[in-house]
C-alpha cells in the first residue's frame, strides 16, 4: 500500500471485530508513527495503549462518570458557522440513515454515541495524552502524530477511530492514570479489526473539491 492509497483508505470504523491486537502490532504502529513532524521537534505526545484488563478498567470509568464534563477545551466553537456547520450536521445523518435511526429517535442516537465509550467495540484504545501548558501549535503537531498512527495501521490492515468523545472524561481518567499535574488526555484512538458487515462501517464522508480549499498564485 502506497501512502496515497493510505489516506484514501482509512476511513472512521466504528464497529470492531473482537479479534486481539497483540502489544508487539501497537509498538510496531507507534515506532512508525513517532517518524510524525513537530515544530521544534518537540515530539509532545505520549502515549497511553490499553487492551485486555486496563481497557475494560477504563469502560468501568465511562460507565460510571458519563456524561462527563468537557471543560473550557470545547470540541467545537460555539454556533458552528458554514460550511462547518452543514458538514458537521451531513456526516451525522448520512451515519444514523446507514443505521437506520432517524433524527426523533434520541435514545437510539444516544446509544449509538455510547458505543464511544466501548472503543466501538476495538480491543485496543490509545489514549494521546499532551501538556496542558503546550500553545495551538502543539496541539496540531499532536494530529500530525495521530494521522500517523492511523495511516501505519491502515498498511498493517487495522482500523481506527479518533474519540475525542473520551475528552469528556479527562479528569477521571488522569486520576485513574496518576497523570502528572500538567498532562491531559486530549483524545482517544480505537484500534483494531474493521468488522465490515456493521452497516455503519459503509460510511463515507465527502470531501471539499481542490478548488474549495486551496487558492492558488503565481503558478
Ligand atoms: C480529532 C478527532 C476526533 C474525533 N472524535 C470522534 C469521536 O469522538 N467519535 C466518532 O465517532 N468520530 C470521531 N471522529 C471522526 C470524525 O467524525 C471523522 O474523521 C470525519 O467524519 C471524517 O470521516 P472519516 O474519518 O471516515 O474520513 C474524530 C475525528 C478526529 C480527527
Amino acid at each position: 500500500m502506497n501512502v496515497d492509497e493510505a489516506l484514501k483508505a482509512r476511513v472512521s470504523i466504528r464497529a470492531f471485530k473482537p479479534d486481539a491486537v497483540s502489544e508487539a502490532q501497537v509498538r510496531d504502529i507507534l515506532d512508525v508513527a513517532r517518524y510524525a513532524p513537530s515544530g521544534g521537534n518537540l515530539q509532545p505526545w505520549k502515549v497511553i495503549a490499553v487492551a485486555g484488563d486496563a481497557r475494560q478498567e477504563v469502560l468501568d470509568i465511562a460507565k460510571a462518570n458519563l456524561p462527563g464534563h468537557i471543560g473550557e477545551r470545547f470540541i467545537y466553537p460555539a454556533d458552528l458557522w458554514e460550511p462547518y456547520r452543514s458538514r458537521r450536521f451531513k456526516v451525522g445523518e448520512d451515519m444514523y440513515a446507514l443505521l437506520g435511526v432517524p433524527r426523533d429517535n434520541k435514545m437510539g442516537r444516544l446509544q449509538q454515541f455510547a458505543r464511544n465509550y466501548e472503543f466501538f467495540g476495538a480491543p485496543v484504545g490509545l489514549f494521546i495524552v499532551i501538556d496542558e501548558r503546550m500553545g495551538y501549535g502543539q496541539w496540531a503537531h499532536l494530529g500530525m502524530f495521530m494521522q500517523s498512527i492511523a495511516l501505519a495501521a491502515t498498511e498493517r490492515g487495522l482500523a481506527t477511530c479518533m474519540q475525542e468523545a473520551w475528552a469528556t472524561l479527562r479528569t477521571p481518567l488522569k486520576a485513574h492514570f496518576g497523570l502528572e499535574e500538567q498532562e491531559m488526555i486530549y483524545c482517544a484512538i480505537a484500534l483494531g479489526y474493521a468488522d465490515m458487515s456493521a452497516p455503519v462501517n459503509a460510511l463515507r464522508s465527502d470531501r471539499a473539491p481542490v478548488d474549495e480549499i486551496a487558492t492558488f498564485k503565481g503558478f
